[in-house]
């Protein structure tokens, strides 16, 4: 065993996919940076500046919403697929934070000319939209978005005749008329939402407009690409590629809790559009797990603590979101949940992060199935009312005083956190190996290695 990932040998398939099988902000940065050493290119496919992905290398700390971690490691290239969706002054904004920092972005981040792009009225709907529901339905109904204006993009993207692609910023003239053109038709849908909310809303000016996101497709051009064109003939010339999932599986528009989730296909099933890779060559999917259950956000729960071991895990945890600051609802973990993430997944292999946030608990609890009313279940429901209702039946472990966060190997582990550990492979079906005792790239635990 090793303190760090050590090289795959030949034997392990090439190509690497990372998603969290929860409800995001399980620590995905910290694993793709460190498999990042051992891949060759780096891919986003699903979300956009929604995620936060928090990488801690030596006394600086690293938060990437758009770019790929592995902008981090020196010689990888990053693609941002075609399933992003892609606010470039945000954009543009990260680039120039990371080369503040001493990172180099240049022809090692390209992006994806079919990629959606993030306007300003996707931000606006995005408000507008959960105070409409809020005052319509009351504030129970808001999903709790980022305000990012993720929802409203995809929404557009499937639209298509309101929606802007990246490869339409690098042409002035049409992006005018485009943006005129739709400029009217989100002024009125705007008004109507503003009205239902009872709030003001900024008119889109299209000309204005079309100019400003002009240039930020002139700062953008030099990544611009065919970013599966690219994927493809990375993998033909046998490089190694690694897929960097946003958000989380729970999240999931098709399979996560809906309608309390996100408008991208999270899990690593959101890959192949995403991407622009068939079926069949990912070999190695690592579902990335927080040793405990956090939420940000609307939505239901089902393991959410409202006391002080919930206060714990916060505190902790860190708990805070990286995107938008927001503290993070706590609760055990949940193995019902997590195990229908996992399938949908195809996780192969779990890495299992802040273990070391549970110490000092007198003792763990851990939910094995839902009672609903008179049903005990064992499956995630597909109806919000069902998760909403749903009592967590939990099994008590016993929990560890000793912390962990110096533990450099499995063994070192006391025999709770190894037990605990136990406990989710088993049920779940899946090996766990990796565990996180810090956020730091040597505080990784390596199992069988
Ligand atoms: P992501 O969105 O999945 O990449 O996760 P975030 O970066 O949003 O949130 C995970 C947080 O946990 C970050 O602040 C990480 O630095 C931190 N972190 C990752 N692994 C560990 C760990 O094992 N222990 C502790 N205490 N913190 C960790
Ligand atoms: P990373 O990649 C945690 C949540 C939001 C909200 C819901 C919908 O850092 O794990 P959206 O703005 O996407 O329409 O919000 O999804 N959400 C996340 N929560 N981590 C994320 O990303 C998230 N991305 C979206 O809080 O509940
Ligand atoms: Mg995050």
């Amino acid at each position: 065993m090793s303190s760090s990932l050590a090289p795959r040998s030949a034997a392990l398939p090439p190509h690497t996919a990372v998603t969290g099988l929860q409800w995001g902000d399980e620590g995905k940065g910290k694993i793709v940076d460190l498999l990042a050493a051992d891949h060759d290119v780096i891919v986003r496919y699903n979300g956009g500046a929604n995620a936060g992905h928090s990488v801690v290398i030596g006394d600086r700390r690293y938060a990437l919403h758009l770019v790929p971690c592995g902008i981090l490691t020196a010689g990888r290239l990053n693609l941002i697929g075609n399933g992003v969706v892609v606010d470039p002054p945000l954009l543009l904004e990260e680039i120039a934070s990371l080369r503040a920092a001493g990172v180099t972005v240049d022809q090692n981040l390209r992006l994806s000319e079919r990629a959606h792009v993030v306007l300003p009225w996707h931000k606006q709907a995005d408000a507008l939209m959960e105070a409409a529901m809020a005052a319509a339905a009351g504030e129970a109904s808001k999903i709790g978005t980022t305000g990012r204006g993720i929802g409203p993009c995809y929404a557009d993207k499937a639209i298509r005749s309101t929606a802007i692609r990246v490869v339409d910023l690098l042409d002035p003239a049409g992006l005018r008329l485009k943006l005129r053109r739709i400029a009217a038709v989100k002024n009125a849908m705007l008004a109507g939402l503003a009205n239902l909310a009872g709030m003001p809303f900024e008119t889109i000016d299209g000309e204005a407009l079309a100019a400003e996101y002009a240039a930020h497709g002139a700062a953008l051009a030099p990544h611009v690409a065919d970013t599966a064109a690219l994927l493809h003939e990375a993998m033909a010339d046998g490089k190694r590629v690694l897929f960097e999932g946003g958000n989380g599986a729970l999240l999931d528009v098709d399979h996560g809790s809906y309608p309390f989730v996100t408008s991208s296909s999270t899990t690593s099933l959101g890959i192949y559009p995403g991407a622009g890779l068939p079926g069949g060559r990912i070999g190695r999917l690592v579902g990335i797990v927080k040793a405990y259950s956090t939420r940000v956000g609307g939505g239901p729960l089902p393991t959410e603590l409202d006391n002080a071991v919930g206060a714990h895990l916060r505190e902790r945890g860190r708990e805070f979101g990286t995107t938008t600051g927001r503290p993070r609802r706590c609760g055990w973990l949940d193995l019902v949940a997590l195990k229908h993430s996992a399938r949908l997944s195809g996780a192969t292999e779990l890495a299992v992060m802040l273990l070391d946030v549970l110490a000092g608990l007198e003792g763990l609890q851990i939910c094995t199935h839902y009672r609903i009313g008179d049903r005990v279940i064992d499956r995630f429901p597909a109806a919000i009312e069902d998760l909403a209702t749903a009592q967590p039946v939990l099994v008590k472990l016993p929990g560890f005083s000793a912390e962990i966060s110096a533990c450099r190997r499995w063994e070192d582990l006391p025999a709770a956190a190894r037990a605990y550990v136990g406990v989710i492979e088993n049920y779940v079906g899946v090996p766990v190996s990796t565990v996180s005792v810090g956020p730091e790239r040597g505080q990784t635990l390596m199992r069988g290695r």
